[in-house]
C-alpha cells in the first residue's frame, strides 16, 4: 500500500466536443499534486486520453520519492537528498527506500548482515560470464545475468511473490555488485576477485573490481565514501524510464530478477542512464576536435546537425537538477582530493557555463542533469566508461525494488496496459499471392 494513498477530494467536469460532460475525481497528494482520475473516462464516454511518453500520465499513486522538477527538490521517503548525501550511507538509504524508514540499529545489523553473507554467487554461474564476448558491454552481461538469477533463486515457477521479498531482494543487491565487478574482470581477462566478509557493501565492490591476487590491495576511505555517495544520489527517481520498466514487468507478476533485469537494459539507453557514458565521449571528442565549447553548444542548437548536449535537459526538471549540484561539488573535492587535473572537467564547465546564458537552453529550461559530472568523477576514481551505467545501476536498484515490492502491495494495481489510437487501414479483403501486384 502507498503510503500517501489519497482521498479524491472534489471533482472536475469535463466537457467533451459530442456535447457530453463527465465528472472525474481529483486526486491530491501529499504534497499538493493533483490529478485527474480518468480510468472511468472510456467506459462512460467512449474517449480515451492519448499522451506519447506518458510526459503528463501519472502511473500510480506512491509514497517512495518526491520531486518537483519546477523547484530543484529530491526527497527519498521525505528527506531532502542533500541531507542523505551529507549524512547517509547507500545500505541505509536501500533499507529506508524499501522499508519506508531509517534502520534501527538492530535492523542495521540485520540487513548490513544479510547483504553481506549472499555477496557469492552460485559456482555454476562464473561458466556464464567465459561464453560473452570479451568485447560485450557490461550491460548486456548484468541484464542477461540478472535475469539468469532467476533460474537459481526465484521461485520454481518464476511468479513474482512478497513472501520471499526480504530474502530475493537482498540477494540482489548483494549479487549484483559481484556481477558487476566480475563483468568488468572478465572485459579485462583478470581473474575474478571473490567478495570479503570483513568489508562494507561499497569498499567490497571497489576490491573486487580492482584487486588481483598477485598483490595486496589497499581500501582508500576517501574512494568508498564517494561510491557511497553517487549510489545514494541514484537510488531512486520515482517513475523514471527503468523504473516504470520494473513497475510494467513486475505488473504481469513477472519475477523480481525478471523485472530488474527489464529495468537494467531500459537503463541503458541513451538518453537515460546511458548518458553517463556518452558524456565522456561527448567530452573527449570536444577536447579531441580542439576544445571549443561555443561550436558544440551552437550543433547543439541545430536540429539538423543531429547532435545534443548529453548529460543535459531532464523530462521532468525545469531547474538545476539537485544531484547534479551535488555531484559537481563532489567533483571539485573528489580531483582535488586525489590530485588529479581532468581536462573534462574544465570543458564541462565551460559548456555548463556557455549553455546557462544561452537563450535556447534558458528557453527550454534545459539544465545539467545527474550525468553531467557523474562520469567525471567515476574516471578520477578509474572506473572505465562502458561501466559508468553500470555503476548507476548498482545506485538505482533499491529504488526499483521498493517500487516493485510497493506495486506487489497495492491493492488496487493491475497489469499495466496502455491503450491506443489506431490510424491503420480499415478493414480489407487478403489478396492471395498470384493476385498481388
Ligand atoms: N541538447 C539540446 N537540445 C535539447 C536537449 C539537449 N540535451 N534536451 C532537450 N533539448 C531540446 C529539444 O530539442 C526540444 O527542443 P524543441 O522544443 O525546440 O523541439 C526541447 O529541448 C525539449 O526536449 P524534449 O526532447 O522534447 O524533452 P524530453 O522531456 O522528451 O527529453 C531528455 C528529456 C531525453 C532527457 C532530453 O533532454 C535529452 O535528450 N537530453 C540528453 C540526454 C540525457 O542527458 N539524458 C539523461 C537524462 S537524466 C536520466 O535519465 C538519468
Amino acid at each position: 500500500m502507498p503510503e500517501t494513498d489519497t482521498l479524491p477530494t472534489k471533482n472536475a467536469i469535463v466537457q467533451l466536443p459530442d456535447g457530453q460532460t463527465i465528472e472525474l475525481p481529483v486526486v491530491v497528494g501529499s504534497e499538493n499534486e493533483k490529478a485527474l482520475d480518468i480510468s472511468k473516462l472510456r467506459s462512460q464516454t467512449g474517449y480515451i486520453t492519448l499522451d506519447p511518453g506518458f510526459v503528463n500520465t501519472g502511473s500510480c499513486q506512491s509514497g517512495i520519492t518526491y520531486l518537483d522538477g519546477e523547484k530543484g527538490i529530491l526527497r527519498y521517503r521525505g528527506i531532502p537528498i542533500e541531507q542523505l548525501a551529507e549524512k547517509s550511507s547507500f545500505v541505509e538509504v536501500a533499507y529506508l527506500l524499501i522499508y519506508g524508514h531509517l534502520p534501527n540499529s538492530k535492523e542495521w545489523e540485520r540487513f548490513s548482515y544479510l547483504l553481506t553473507r549472499h555477496a557469492m554467487l552460485h559456482e555454476d554461474m562464473k561458466h556464464f560470464f567465459e561464453s560473452f564476448s570479451s568485447q560485450a558491454h557490461p550491460m548486456a552481461i548484468l541484464s542477461a545475468m540478472v535475469a539468469s538469477l532467476s533460474a537459481y533463486y526465484s521461485e520454481a515457477s518464476g511468479v513474482a511473490s512478497l513472501e520471499t521479498f526480504d530474502l530475493n531482494a537482498v540477494r540482489l543487491i548483494s549479487k549484483i555488485r559481484t556481477l558487476a565487478a566480475f563483468s568488468y574482470k572478465k572485459s579485462i581477462g583478470q581473474p575474478f576477485i571473490y567478495p570479503l566478509d570483513s568489508l562494507s557493501y561499497c569498499a567490497n565492490f571497489l576490491r573486487m573490481m580492482f584487486a588481483v591476487p598477485a598483490e595486496d590491495y589497499e581500501i582508500d576511505p576517501e574512494l568508498v565514501s564517494v561510491i557511497n555517495l553517487l549510489l545514494i544520489l541514484h537510488a531512486d527517481h520515482e517513475q523514471n524510464c527503468s523504473t516504470s520498466t520494473v513497475r510494467v514487468v513486475g505488473s504481469s507478476r513477472a519475477n523480481m530478477y525478471g523485472s530488474v533485469s527489464a529495468g537494467i537494459l531500459a537503463l541503458w539507453g541513451p538518453l537515460h542512464g546511458g548518458a553517463n557514458q556518452q558524456v565522456i565521449q561527448m567530452l573527449e571528442h570536444i577536447q579531441a576536435d580542439g576544445g571549443n565549447a561555443d561550436k558544440f553548444i551552437e550543433m547543439a542548437k541545430d536540429k539538423d546537425s543531429g547532435f545534443r548536449l548529453m548529460g543535459f535537459g531532464h523530462r521532468v526538471y525545469k531547474n538545476y537538477d539537485p544531484r547534479a549540484k551535488v555531484i559537481k561539488t563532489a567533483c571539485d573535492r573528489v580531483l582535488e582530493k586525489l590530485g588529479i587535473h581532468d581536462p573534462m572537467l574544465d570543458i564541462a564547465k565551460k559548456l555548463e557555463e556557455r549553455a546557462l546564458s544561452d537563450d535556447y537552453f534558458k528557453e527550454r529550461k534545459l539544465y545539467p542533469n545527474v550525468d553531467f559530472y557523474s562520469g567525471i568523477i567515476y574516471r578520477a576514481l578509474g572506473i572505465p566508461t562502458n561501466m559508468f551505467t553500470v555503476m548507476f545501476t548498482l545506485g538505482r536498484l533499491p529504488g526499483w525494488l521498493a517500487q516493485w515490492k510497493e506495486m506487489m502491495e497495492d491493492p488496487k494495481q493491475r497489469i499495466s496496459r496502455p491503450r491506443q489510437i489506431y490510424t491503420g487501414s480499415n478493414e480489407i479483403n487478403y489478396v492471395p499471392m498470384e493476385q498481388r501486384g
